[in-house]
């Protein structure tokens, strides 16, 4: 078990396009031990998602745990595919770009393709949350980060957030009619979904790539 160094924003290598893992690869004892070594640092950290240009190393792996019950996911030179108009809104935090919020809009079904760490290919279609944080982590392969793709004006320190809540809520008004302390505005964190979004992540094999 090893714990590796996050890198945060301004290092050049959360800039880059990750290169693919080659298959052969996979199997391999290092690359074994890298998956569970970055599996390691998000617990660590309690991340949802890491990708693996985040630990300094850009190649296309990241890992997700949407939910205790359902464990680890791999993926493996993942390929995402938009599907219908739909877009959904969270707030999201990010390892590398650390004390931030903000409110990002991203397409709320998508297609995945991945391999697995045991080297078969995956093939899902993802809803809501589940969909929100593959293309978090995703964007993480391609050199880009939440903020790149925010709503700018929702963009807040991630205490004044949890004094204030979001900030498009505060907006609108809403922020007075919620309960309005802290641990609501806590529940729309990036942080805190694990747990409490499980019931919006619907991550279902829709079939086996052949
Ligand atoms: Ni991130």
């Amino acid at each position: 078990m090893a714990i590796l160094k996050v890198a945060r924003m301004g290092h050049p290598v959360l800039r880059m396009v990750a290169e693919p893992v080659p298959p052969e690869l996979i199997p391999t004892a290092e690359f074994q031990r890298f998956c569970d070594d970055l599996l390691d640092t998000m617990h660590e950290y309690d991340g949802a998602g890491l990708a693996a240009p985040q630990v300094h190393e850009s190649i296309r792996v990241c890992v997700l745990e949407l939910s205790a019950e359902r464990g680890p996911e791999f993926l493996i030179n993942p390929v995402i595919t938009v599907l219908g108009d739909e877009t959904r809104r969270y707030y999201e935090g990010c390892l590398s770009v650390t004390d931030l919020r903000a409110a990002v809009d991203r397409p709320a079904h998508i297609r995945l393709e991945a391999l697995g760490r045991d080297g078969e290919p995956k093939h899902y279609e993802l809803k809501g949350f589940a969909a929100i944080v593959t293309q978090h982590e995703c964007d993480h392969l391609d050199g880009v980060l939440f903020i790149d793709r925010c709503d700018t004006t929702t963009l807040a320190f991630l205490d004044e957030y949890r004094r204030w809540g979001p900030l498009d809520e505060l907006v609108d008004g809403d922020i007075e009619d919620d309960d309005g302390d802290e641990e609501d505005a806590e529940a729309l964190g990036w942080d805190e979904l694990p747990s409490e979004f499980t019931e919006d992540a619907e991550l279902e094999p829709t079939e086996v790539m052949q």
